[in-house]
């Protein structure tokens, strides 16, 4: 059995492709009528909280290996790992970013405590370092769609985006198959590192309508978040993370996606098609 701890954007999407491969896959949620299509699709749904250890430790029965992937707040994922060795659980793979002791970023300060407590914790494991998700550009969807433009603190930064399907399909994979990724650190990227410039011409050409793409300020970022009701601490970091972009911080692409899945990494323009709506 494989167990997914969030029904968020990775884990909803790995639960899905284990399960439509006739795999085992248990996946924690706190509200199980959000996961009503995963439990029809043939995921085990069970109910839990990772602030609540019981119900990680109901959910690890049976469990030989985790797709740990949450908000990564260290004292919920270290429970998941504490749980998944008492419980004799082989394999975690790790969903994490460019994780670093010293990142200015305190989320990314917190994954090198998780990635620093999986290491330690003797279980085999597989850290995913993602690049920046795809994803992220639907937060600037409703602007493109009520504006046909938008703006950003990435300034011309180079943004190897991954989409978060593909990162989902990774672990998915890891997880029926982990000896050969034990101990390993991937850092999966999309397949170029793109600027929010050429993102706004993908969403021209998918739209049908010029898009622009204006700089924003570090507060005016923050500032949009909290707008869209981003809690203060967590539009600061994410206007943090977004400002680094425009220093280059996440310019890099590996082949990491397409080596493990034997397929292309999705691109930005497969992205922007694939949810052209949202942008419309
Ligand atoms: N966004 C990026 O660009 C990026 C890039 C690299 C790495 N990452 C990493 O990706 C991870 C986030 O993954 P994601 O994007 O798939 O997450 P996500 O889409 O933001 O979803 C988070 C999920 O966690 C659930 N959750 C929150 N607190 C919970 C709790 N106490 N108990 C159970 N479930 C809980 C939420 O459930 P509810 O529906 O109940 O709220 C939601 O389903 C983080 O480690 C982040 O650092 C993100």
């Amino acid at each position: 059995m494989i167990l997914v701890t969030t029904a968020g954007k990775v884990g909803a999407e790995a639960a899905r492709l284990l399960a439509r491969r006739g795999q085992p896959v248990r996946l924690l949620v706190r509200d199980p009528a959000k996961a009503a299509a995963l439990a029809e699709a043939g995921v085990d749904v069970a109910a839990g909280d990772l602030t609540a250890p019981d119900t990680i430790d109901a959910a690890m029965r049976g469990v030989s290996t985790v797709i740990l992937v949450s908000p990564a707040v260290p004292g919920h994922e270290i429970g998941v790992i504490d749980s998944a060795a008492r419980h004799a659980v082989s394999h975690v793979v790790k969903i994490t970013s460019k994780a670093s002791a010293d990142s200015p970023i305190p989320r990314r300060r917190d994954q090198t405590r998780i990635e620093d407590a999986l290491i330690a914790s003797g279980l085999g494991y597989t850290l995913l370092r993602n690049n920046a998700y795809s994803q992220n550009l639907l937060m600037l969807a409703p602007s493109v769609a009520r504006t046909s433009s938008f703006g950003s603190a990435a300034g011309d930064g180079r943004i190897g985006m991954v989409d978060s399907r593909d990162v989902a399909a990774v672990a998915a994979e890891i997880a029926v198959a982990p000896g050969a990724h034990a101990g390993r650190t991937y850092w999966p990227s999309g397949p170029a590192a793109v600027t929010y410039g050429e993102a706004a011409a993908e969403i021209s050409r998918v739209i049908g309508r010029p898009v622009t793409y204006h700089p924003l300020t570090f507060e005016q970022q923050k500032q949009d978040m909290v707008d869209v009701g981003v809690p203060d601490h967590i539009a600061a970091m994410n206007a943090q993370a977004v400002s680094l972009f425009a220093e280059g911080d996440s310019d890099w692409v590996t082949d990491d996606v397409p080596s493990i899945l034997g397929r292309p990494a999705r691109s930005v323009r497969d992205f922007v098609t694939d949810h052209a709506d949202a942008f419309r």
